[in-house]
């Protein structure tokens, strides 16, 4: 059965402060708890990336970053390579974020690129990918995600260290979330794409997130549905809170399916 996971992608927020108050009380949360939890990872800035695993250091929680370079090394000033990431215990990286692929013209082969250096530190990439409003509109969902699929993993045979997040941009930072329904379709519609292109093992192991305006209120439905295993939560996941509250949610979806 495939656990749930949570994860909090803080994109260009917080501070050492603020980061160091927010993983504390994450750890002392942690302290108080002893069941089998659901995965938790939490993908700071860049610069509190080293504060952050060495408060989580005790705990479950994994430190993720939240993009990559192409690169392994050289003359790319701003930078930061997957053996540097890995030097710092980072085991998660987030790639294909849509602000990443707006904002900074990412292709999905640039994607593909970034997941084979991470992979070759052992850091699993979680692969973001999702359509705009228009395509939605357009009822280009499945044709975007796919190609998107087909793009970024391309000649990759091996995805047992993987997690992909389904972020449709439209309900990204809006306030508009899926509805249940709408992401539980697209879910599906990817876990039966790798079934048809992988195998049988790939699409019952890997981790569907979804993210898009996942918050507290939400969250409970969005996990019920049965293909999907987590959130990706950009804006509630920095308030640790909300955040311990979609975490303890996850909790009780995980122990009400193993009580099944
Ligand atoms: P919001 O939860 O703020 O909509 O962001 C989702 C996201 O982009 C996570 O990567």
């Amino acid at each position: 059965m495939r656990n749930i996971i949570i994860a909090g992608n803080w994109k260009m927020n917080k501070d050492m402060i603020s980061t160091d108050e927010f993983c504390n009380t994450l750890a002392e949360y942690f302290s108080n708890y002893e069941d089998d939890m659901v995965g938790v990872i939490v993908a700071p800035p860049y610069p509190f990336l080293q504060s952050a695993s060495d408060v989580l250091t005790y705990t479950p929680v994994e430190v993720a970053a939240q993009d990559v370079s192409v690169h392994k090394d050289g003359a790319f000033t701003g930078e930061v390579s997957a053996s540097m990431l890995s030097s710092l215990g980072v085991v998660v990286c987030i790639v294909g974020h849509s602000e990443r692929r707006q904002y900074h013209a990412e292709t999905d082969d640039i994607v593909r690129a970034k997941m084979l250096e991470l992979w070759a530190q052992n850091i699993t990439p979680i692969l973001c990918i999702g359509e705009t409003l228009a395509q939605r509109d357009a009822n280009e969902t499945n044709a975007v995600i796919v190609a998107q699929l087909e793009g970024c993993l391309k000649g990759i045979t091996d995805i047992s260290d993987l997690i992909i997040a389904y972020e449709p941009i439209w309900a990204i930072g809006t306030g508009r979330t899926a509805t249940p329904d709408q992401a539980q379709t697209v879910h599906a519609m990817i876990r039966s794409w790798i079934f048809d292109h992988y195998d049988k093992d790939a699409a019952e192991n890997i981790h569907l997130l979804y993210g898009g305006s996942a918050k507290p209120e939400n969250i409970g439905s969005l996990l019920m549905q049965k293909d999907i295993d987590g959130g990706l939560i950009g804006g509630a996941s920095l308030n640790v809170e909300q955040f311990i509250a979609m975490i303890n949610t996850a909790n009780e979806i995980l122990n009400t399916r193993r009580d099944k």
